[in-house]
């Protein structure tokens, strides 16, 4: 259990965007880890839809892409009465405060954003103010809960630091008003490479998909991709990412998805051929995910449950988050009847 100095369970925060698939390496890095910090800390889980509008997205597909992340959330094990599971969009404080924390956001910094000039790179024909803004919206997500802690990967690194420095110049500026968040550097286990580039990060962007194993893959196209997978010379199952990082990238994953050690991995295919190798690590991540998957469909069926679900998280999340608005807006100077 990790305890806050006033006897409290920690606040733990993170959101994912409701756009098209989730890669096994979103799986494994962000949401699989989800469900396992729920008793540990006070979580707070978001679709961050607003986020995703950053980039045009269709709004049927928009709208579906929501409902299933939520679907997937609840299915991989996150209990939304132990957690306040919400839409970004039903708490208008998100945009609220986002506003407030934009004054004390200097342009040149958005501007330096490595995703912003990554992104601007990559949607050349749309470089709109709400892509440039992201970080400060992330921000407004994350201090709205007086968060303690935020599971981060490499690429949210710079975004929870650009946080902390809005934090700190709003409470210089006025008083403490917000806590500063820390980064939780949860062992994922693996960082998860392309089947067919393994030396690329896996990420759905990818040229080729069949290098990409996405979470709602049905068997087959599970098995297919692992049977293509890129191997190395050499006939040894072993764990060198320099030498071998085909071979490598295939044990991390039978690694994370069995829940057996890289070198327990090692042993069981010592003198195995390549080919029953892959055959295996595509049966591990299978088993996995197809589970989920069935659990997923069902929830999406029952879309009743599904609305309740998000109505309670929305009034629970807006309780909390218009504390932290309304001191903002007191400090600030917004006059109140
Ligand atoms: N930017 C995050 C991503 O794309 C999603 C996100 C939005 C988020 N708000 C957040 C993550 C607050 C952590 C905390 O992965």
């Amino acid at each position: 259990m990790e305890i806050a100095s006033e006897g409290r369970k920690k606040i733990l925060y993170s959101a994912v965007q409701p756009t098209n698939n989730l890669t096994i390496g979103n799986y494994i890095g962000a949401v699989n880890n989800f469900a396992a910090l729920q008793n540990d800390y006070d979580c707070i889980y978001a679709i961050a839809n607003m986020h995703a509008i950053t980039v045009r997205q269709e709004p049927a597909a928009l709208r579906r892409n929501t409902l299933a992340l939520l679907a997937f959330y609840i299915a991989c094990g996150i209990d939304p009465e132990k957690c306040t599971l919400y839409l970004q969009s039903h708490v208008s404080a998100h945009a609220e405060l986002a506003w407030v924390l934009n004054t004390f956001t200097y342009v040149g910094e958005m501007e330096r954003m490595t995703q912003f000039k990554d992104k601007s790179a990559k949607h050349a024909d749309n470089i709109n103010m709400g892509l440039m803004d992201y970080p400060v919206l992330m921000a407004a997500d994350i201090l709205l809960y007086q968060t303690d802690v935020v599971p981060v990967g490499v690429d949210q690194r710079q975004h929870l630091e650009i946080t902390r420095d809005i934090a700190a110049r709003f409470n210089n500026a006025y008083s403490p008003t917000f806590t500063l968040p820390e980064g939780l550097y949860v062992k994922v286990g693996a960082k998860i490479n392309d089947l067919l580039d393994p030396l690329k990060k896996m990420s759905k962007s990818s040229e080729n998909p069949n290098g990409v194993v996405f979470v709602n893959d049905d068997r087959d196209a599970i098995i297919k991709k692992f049977k293509r997978a890129v191997t190395d010379s050499g006939a040894e199952i072993k764990y060198d990412p320099a030498a071998k990082p085909g071979v490598s990238n295939l044990l991390s994953i039978y690694s994370v998805f069995t829940g057996k050690s890289v070198e327990e991995c090692e042993n069981e295919f010592s003198g195995c051929g390549y080919g029953q190798f892959k055959l295996a690590v595509g049966e591990a991540v299978a088993d996995k995910l197809i589970p989920i998957q069935t659990e997923q469909a069902r929830l999406l069926a029952d879309k009743q449950y599904l609305d309740d679900v998000l109505k309670t998280g929305a009034e629970r999340a807006a309780a909390r988050a218009n504390k932290t608005l309304a001191k903002v807006y007191k400090k600030i100077g917004f006059y109140r009847f």
